[in-house]
């Protein structure tokens, strides 16, 4: 794998790309993916072996068969194989946004994580149905808030101030089904990271503090941006024991304006100031884009942060010739330097970084998926226990009003 630094200078008018990712990772065979043992192995035998060009041909004629009975959504970081078959892709708002507003399709195929294909099915009308191609497509940052933590936390906060009242708790997207309707029952709301200031102006509307879960990286670039201090910013860890309010000290939590939860997302972990440091001295001249799911001094030292459709907007903006190191998911970014060969697009980390459950996306499961709904039979239905969807409803809603 080459490196960043050891690279020649960028040709003009030639992507430059960094690693061997960036070249786009190639269809093989499901059986042949190393981590297929992990991945939802229900799908049936016959779907191991097909090769790129068959799952193609077949992905092709069941999605022809259904016609708009089907609409397929795909998010910025689904592999290649899957978002050239994507109807809709986007950013998480947007593509929860179209299953709020797109009535048309009986299924949505949600070729996303699990907490997309959720919030698709809290929005959607009644008569569709949401279907995730891979069952085990979840986000490691969402698990990183479960309900009884986030509960017991609920509790001992309550304890510490005597009321929960002038606390208003915000889900990033990123969560259970089950956190969301925990924030619509407790006047909270849900954010994504195109709305985050936004949500987070309508919450310090109607409390004096922030209850912000799962990923603290989120919660405290935002708070920044719009003024908080980190001092006035405190981390809630959910690792220890119950009692200890997540470790913070009593006096940090009477100060404080926000409360983090100690979640984070693996994947923008990685991304550092080193690697700004090194692109900015290799590319002079060169602007650097990242996710605000990156550390707080990485967007600090970036030229803009946001959203994954930001990015892409970011990207298609910049002049010709404009050189744009990128803080997020190698998938996105592969595509925007193949979009885009009139500009030098490259990842920040030398190192592949896809998402790994993003990737379990396989193409093979978008067949079967597709291939069931045409012999009349719904596999990997998406459905979320109604009482939890009305409470989930009432958070997203407050989201989705928000101009
Ligand atoms: P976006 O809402 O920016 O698409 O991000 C979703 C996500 O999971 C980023 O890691
Ligand atoms: Fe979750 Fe990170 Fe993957 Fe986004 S990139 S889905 S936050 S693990």
């Amino acid at each position: 794998m080459a490196d960043l630094l050891t690279l020649t200078p960028p040709m003009p008018g030639a992507a430059q790309l960094q690693c061997e990712t960036d070249t786009g990772i190639a269809t093989i065979p499901l059986a042949d993916e190393v981590s297929f043992g992990s991945w939802q192995r229900g799908i049936p035998e016959a779907y191991w072996s097909l090769d790129a060009e068959e799952l193609t041909a077949r992905i092709g004629a069941a999605r022809k068969t259904l016609g708009t009975r089907a609409v397929i959504l795909g998010h910025h970081y689904q592999r290649e194989d899957i978002i050239e078959f994507a109807d809709e892709r986007g950013d998480s708002f947007a593509l929860a946004q179209y299953a709020a507003e797109r009535p048309e399709a009986e299924y949505i195929v949600f070729c996303g994580v699990h907490f997309m294909a959720e919030a698709a099915d809290i929005l959607c009308a009644p008569h569709q149905q949401v279907i995730l191609p891979n069952l085990e497509a979840g986000c490691s940052m969402s698990d990183m808030a479960s309900v009884p933590d986030v509960l017991q936390a609920w509790r001992e906060l309550g304890e510490h101030f005597g009321t929960t009242d002038d606390i208003i708790p915000v889900t990033y997207m990123n969560s259970a089904a089950a956190l969301k309707a925990f924030c619509g029952e407790h006047g909270g709301v849900v954010c994504t990271s195109s709305n985050a200031g936004k949500v987070l102006d309508w919450a310090f509307e109607r409390g004096k503090r922030v209850f912000f879960f799962p990923d603290q990286h989120l919660g405290r670039n935002t708070g920044h941006a719009m003024g908080i201090g980190l001092d006035e910013m405190v981390l809630w860890d959910w690792r220890r024991p119950a009692g200890s309010l997540g470790g913070a000290k009593p006096e940090a939590l009477d100060r404080s304006r926000i409360i983090l939860w100690q979640g984070h997302c693996s994947v923008h972990q990685r991304f550092s100031v080193t690697q700004i440091e090194a692109a900015r001295q290799r590319y002079p001249g060169a602007k650097i884009v990242v996710h605000p799911e990156c550390r707080h001094d990485v967007v600090q030292a970036a030229d803009a942060n946001g959203s994954t459709a930001y990015i892409a907007k970011y990207v298609a903006e910049a002049p010709a010739g404009a050189i744009i190191g990128i803080g997020t998911e190698i998938n996105l970014v592969s595509r925007l330097a193949k979009e885009h060969p009139d500009k030098t697009v490259f990842c920040l980390d030398p190192v592949v970084c896809p998402c790994s459950t993003m990737y379990r996306v396989h193409p093979a499961y978008l067949a079967w998926v597709l291939e069931s709904l045409v012999r009349g039979e719904v596999v990997n239905r998406i459905e979320v226990p109604a009482e939890t969807k009305r409470h989930a409803r009432v958070a997203l809603e407050r989201m989705l009003a928000l101009k």
